[in-house]
């Protein structure tokens, strides 16, 4: 089986290596899965990068959050799961073509579902839903702004909202994607030349100020959108694609009384009762199966290829995610 590996933090395409092992045996109460489809998403090379969660990383490390697979041998004890159950494994170290698991660490992927659809399934399109349901009490006619508006989990949040009835203002950084968000819902698209005055544009928008804002970005656009929001309202920082600490004005902060607050998906598991867990997955699978979640794919690398993966995988201007795929498929 082979594995990426990573010894040092640095560049994801400098420091990935692939290694080659034996294939391990499934122990008690653990199943082996061969890994179909692997996902790589930003926090992954965040973590490569040694930027990523409050803890540091002991190396060497396996990259590698999300995954689609299936299970082809089990260990004594193994009581609901057989050789051939599709899952989608949960846990860290995901970019192998095989992993070992417990049971209860591989649930089965929603019956039907596409595999490169699924392995997305929980990270971005789990991370809309609780934006939109977990950080103010929205109701039908609400807006919210975003930024970053055509990620993959900027899309999911335009198909949510127009869903439950809110509307979107979206800020882009590039004309050519209006029209594929406009076709997801979005009710305004803002291209943010790096000139923009967002506040202006979506109070022109909208015709209104949302009382919430959803950030990706960090840096300059947490100001930005710290005065694109009504006064009292929040702005809640998820992402650092600029690599930069958020910036808040104290304008928006003392006078405006404009809460800046996060949100991080791992810790929302950690604290999260079994209910809450099992609403999100039932509202995803029903989304993943009626077509509204998802998400298109620019490339697939084999694993072998990780180096090209990674970089492809942190360039601008992508249509679609990249996905790695496993050698070994059944
Ligand atoms: N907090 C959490 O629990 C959580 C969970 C899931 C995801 N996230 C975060 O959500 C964000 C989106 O993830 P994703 O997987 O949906 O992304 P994605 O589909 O891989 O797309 C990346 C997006 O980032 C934009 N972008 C990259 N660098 C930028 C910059 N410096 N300024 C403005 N936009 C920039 C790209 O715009 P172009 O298309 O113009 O290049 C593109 O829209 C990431 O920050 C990720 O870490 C957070």
């Amino acid at each position: 089986m082979r594995r990426a590996v990573f010894r040092r933090h640095g560049s994801p395409q400098d420091v990935l290596e692939i290694v080659e092992e034996d294939d391990p045996l499934p122990g008690p109460g653990q199943v082996r899965v061969r890994n179909h489809v692997m996902t790589i998403n930003p926090a992954d090379l965040l973590s490569i990068e040694g930027r990523y969660g409050t803890e540091p990383i002991s190396l060497p490390a396996t990259p590698g959050v999300g995954a689609c697979g299936l299970v082809d041998a089990v260990g004594e004890d193994v009581k609901r799961l057989k050789p051939g159950d599709r899952v989608l494994p949960v846990g860290g170290g995901l970019w192998a073509d095989i992993v070992i698991l417990p049971e209860r660490m591989a649930p089965p992927a929603p019956a039907g579902a596409d595999p490169e659809q699924a392995a997305m399934m929980r990270a971005n399109p789990g991370t809309a839903y609780l934006l939109l349901t977990g950080m103010a009490d929205l109701a039908p006619g609400d807006w919210v702004v975003q930024n970053a508006a055509n990620s993959n989990v900027g899309r999911m949040v335009i198909r949510f909202a127009r869903e439950m009835g809110f509307h979107t203002a979206n800020i882009v950084r590039r004309h050519e994607v209006a029209a594929v968000l406009r076709g997801d819902g979005a009710d305004a698209v803002i291209v943010d030349d790096g000139n923009t005055d967002v506040t202006e544009a979506v109070t022109q928008a909208a015709g209104a100020t949302p009382r919430i804002a959803f950030d990706a970005v960090g840096g300059e656009a947490t100001a930005a959108l710290s005065g694109a929001v009504a006064p009292h309202g929040t702005v809640v920082v998820y992402g650092l694609l600029s690599g930069q600490d958020s910036v808040v004005g104290a304008r928006d902060l003392v006078f405006r009384d404009v809460s800046v607050r996060g949100f991080w998906l791992a810790d929302w598991y950690r604290r999260a009762s079994p209910e809450d867990m099992g609403r999100l997955h039932a509202f995803l699978e029903r989304k993943l199966l009626d077509g509204v979640i998802h998400s298109p794919v620019e490339a697939r690398y084999d694993l072998g290829r990780i180096r090209e993966a990674v970089a492809h995988a942190g360039r601008g201007g992508r249509n679609g995610k990249i996905i790695l795929t496993g050698g070994l498929h059944a």
